[in-house]
């Protein structure tokens, strides 16, 4: 728990003006999926402010120390799509390739709506994309997207629920799902698990994978109903059953598209996230830090020094040694 005290939070931009003046650095977006491969934190796509979604890929290398208001960018090889509200997961076999599943896709810098894969692949070793054969992949998955992915130690990545909703110009729209997709990459084989029990359909969730096999979604809505944050779906993902925790401690408001990282200690810390309003439109955005325990399931919220962190939704978080890394958002 001590380790806690101690964790920093990075924001990445806090600026505008800032991208405008500078080379070299990527304009605000979000919506992105981002991904540590080694000391390399990945930022792929998202929708670049206004509305545009982008085909980006950039890094910062966490090897060495940096100026925040500062950080030292790269960019690598563009996406074969614009790309936003999907999600990534590292390859544990060759720790090098990053696996893209899901999300809203678009024929780069445009609003016309491409369907050409649900998987893309990122070789980060030789900065090329490649879109992969999938066995059996199951077609409804098409176009799914406000999902977050998490990959086993043996390759096995799990994606549950989402909605194909992509905007209110493409078709279909809108339905939300329960179900447990799974795709293995050491066979780059698909398999879908219809619910037998009785799980809420949620998208805009948080899933974080404990070292117990267990994967914990933390908040996410389906419509306008939010998830209630002291009753949490789990799945377990050596006997493929789902269970509900029951968290006590501090009342941690509902939201959407926030963020969450797992400390080394096996606490979940999330950040930020939103609520909408009846009509859709972004109402309320949080900017509050809270740690959940997964042993005792119980929410604090940390006393954090230095400065405040900002309200931040639809952003992306990593892990990097005791810092919680947070990149764009809106
Ligand atoms: C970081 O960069 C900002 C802006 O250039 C500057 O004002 C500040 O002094 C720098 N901080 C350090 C510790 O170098």
């Amino acid at each position: 728990m001590k380790s806690l005290y101690y964790i920093l939070f990075l924001i990445i931009f806090s600026s505008r003006y800032f991208f405008i003046i500078c080379q070299n650095v990527p304009s605000p977006r979000r919506e992105q999926t981002s991904t540590l491969v080694g000391t390399k934190l990945y930022f792929f796509g998202g929708n670049i402010s206004p509305t545009l979604p982008s085909n980006e890929v950039w890094y910062l290398d966490l090897s060495s120390s940096f100026n925040i208001s500062t950080p030292p960018w790269h960019s690598s090889t563009v996406m074969p799509v614009g790309y936003n509200f999907g999600t990534s997961c590292l390859s544990p076999i060759d720790n090098s390739t990053v696996f893209l599943v899901g999300g809203r896709t678009w024929i780069a810098n445009t609003f016309d709506y491409s369907n050409i894969s649900s998987v893309y692949q990122f070789n980060s070793k030789t900065s090329q994309w490649t879109i992969p054969a999938i066995n059996n992949f199951n077609s409804s998955f098409l176009s799914r997207n406000m999902i977050q992915a998490v990959i086993d130690k043996n390759g096995k990545m799990f994606i549950f629920g989402g909605t194909n909703f992509i905007s209110l110009t493409v078709t279909p729209n809108s339905t939300f799902y329960n179900d447990m997709n799974t795709l293995d990459i050491s066979t780059m084989t698909w398999s879908t698990q219809i619910q037998s029990q009785s799980v809420l359909i949620y998208y805009a969730y948080t899933a974080t994978l404990l070292s117990n096999g267990l994967i914990v979604y933390i908040g996410g809505r389906r419509g306008s109903s939010y998830a209630n944050m002291a009753q949490i779906q789990t799945f377990d993902t050596k006997s493929y059953t789902w269970s509900t925790k029951f968290a006590s401690g501090t009342t941690i408001a509902s939201r959407g598209s926030h963020s969450a990282v797992l400390t080394q200690d096996g606490n979940i810390i999330i950040y930020g996230g939103s609520t909408d309003d009846s009509s859709g439109k972004l109402s309320y955005v949080l900017s509050d830090i809270a740690v959940l325990n997964t042993n005792s399931w119980v929410w604090t919220v940390p006393s954090i020094s230095g400065i405040n962190a900002p309200p931040l939704t639809e952003h992306s978080a990593a892990l990097y040694k005791n810092y919680m890394i947070l990149g764009f958002g809106n």
